[in-house]
């Protein structure tokens, strides 16, 4: 058996008096692509800055391709490439140095030719020579995203690497990390896009409160949540919300049912309750209505 390229057990991490990971475990194998999910404030970002030796974990442990995170730093780290979630920079290097730089911690100097290769992917070409600081803030992201791979990692995790990104870029890098999948790399992705893990994900763990609270094959917390829908405008909520439906934005009511029949006695307690509907939409199961019940069950 290969060794998973994650390994994590029982991590815990507590900042002051706040717990951030209550006892997490997860493994992931090679060549997944894997979906980290969760509220703000679930744990994520202290998940993967672990995983990067960034911060240190009170309990348990965190492998990297079978490297120890603490013990054996340097192979564990070599064989990951982080993403993150903050945009910090040296905003007086340019791309390209800083990407040379870059290889350059990890003992790669001549790096030009795969540094061209993933400019070219990113279309950050014309932005070599660029300073950082004169890049937006869509660009920076991509400049993230390049340094994370400048050593080649077998396992790429991208913290919300689509934050303020716009469509089309959004578009393009989702091709780039899925042919780097393709190619063999291991993914793990965090996104509060749910449409985007949906489709990119094959697995997906969910953190609340620094606790894992589903882990799943996309498709199973599909299926496991397999309701439909209904969400009404009504002119009185209170009485939507009396019959059970849940409050959603824009002044929406959500309601669940697995029949179609079950919709026309709904439509007409709404209408003896005297809540008029104004409008009304139907919705499939998707992965942003397993993550509501998932996060509200508990
Ligand atoms: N350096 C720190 N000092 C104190 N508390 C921290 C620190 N870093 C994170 N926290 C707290 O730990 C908890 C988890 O934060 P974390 O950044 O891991 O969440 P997240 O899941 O990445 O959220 P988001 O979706 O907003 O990025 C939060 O309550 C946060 O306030
Ligand atoms: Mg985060």
């Amino acid at each position: 058996m290969a060794v998973p390229a994650i390994r994590i057990s029982s991590v815990t991490k507590q900042y002051g008096r706040l717990q951030a990971l209550g006892g997490v475990s997860l493994e992931i194998a090679q060549g997944e692509f894997f979906g980290l999910l969760g509220p703000n404030g679930a744990g994520k970002t202290t998940l993967i800055s672990a995983l990067a030796g960034l911060v240190r974990a009170d309990g348990g442990t965190l492998e990297v391709m079978g490297h120890d995170v603490v013990s054996d730093y340097r192979n564990a780290r070599r064989s990951l490439g982080v993403v993150p979630q903050e945009l910090v920079f040296d905003p007086f290097f340019t791309v390209r140095e800083l990407l040379r730089i870059q290889s350059g911690y990890f003992g790669m100097r001549h790096n030009d030719d795969w540094i061209d290769e993933i400019l070219a992917s990113l279309d950050l070409t014309t932005k070599a020579s660029s300073n950082m600081r004169s890049l937006s803030g869509g660009m920076k992201r991509r400049v993230l995203v390049a340094q994370a791979l400048v050593h080649r990692p077998p396992v790429i995790v991208l913290d919300e690497p689509t934050a303020g990104v716009d469509v089309e870029l959004r578009q393009g890098l989702w091709q780039f990390v899925r042919k780097l999948n393709t190619d063999g790399h291991t993914i793990v992705l965090t996104t509060h896009y749910l449409e985007e893990a949906e489709t990119l994900c094959g697995r997906i763990a969910m953190l609340k409160g620094g606790k894992v609270v589903a882990l799943d094959t996309t498709q199973n917390l599909l299926n496991r949540f397999a309701t439909h829908s209904l969400r009404v405008r009504v002119t009185n909520r209170a009485v939507a919300l009396e019959l059970g439906g849940r409050a959603v934005e824009g002044n929406w009511v959500e309601f669940a049912f697995e029949a179609f029949a079950d919709v026309e006695q709904l439509l007409a307690r709404l209408r003896e309750g005297h809540a008029d509907v104004t409008e009304m939409a139907l919705g499939e199961p998707d992965l942003e209505r397993v993550f509501i019940e998932v996060m509200h069950r508990d």
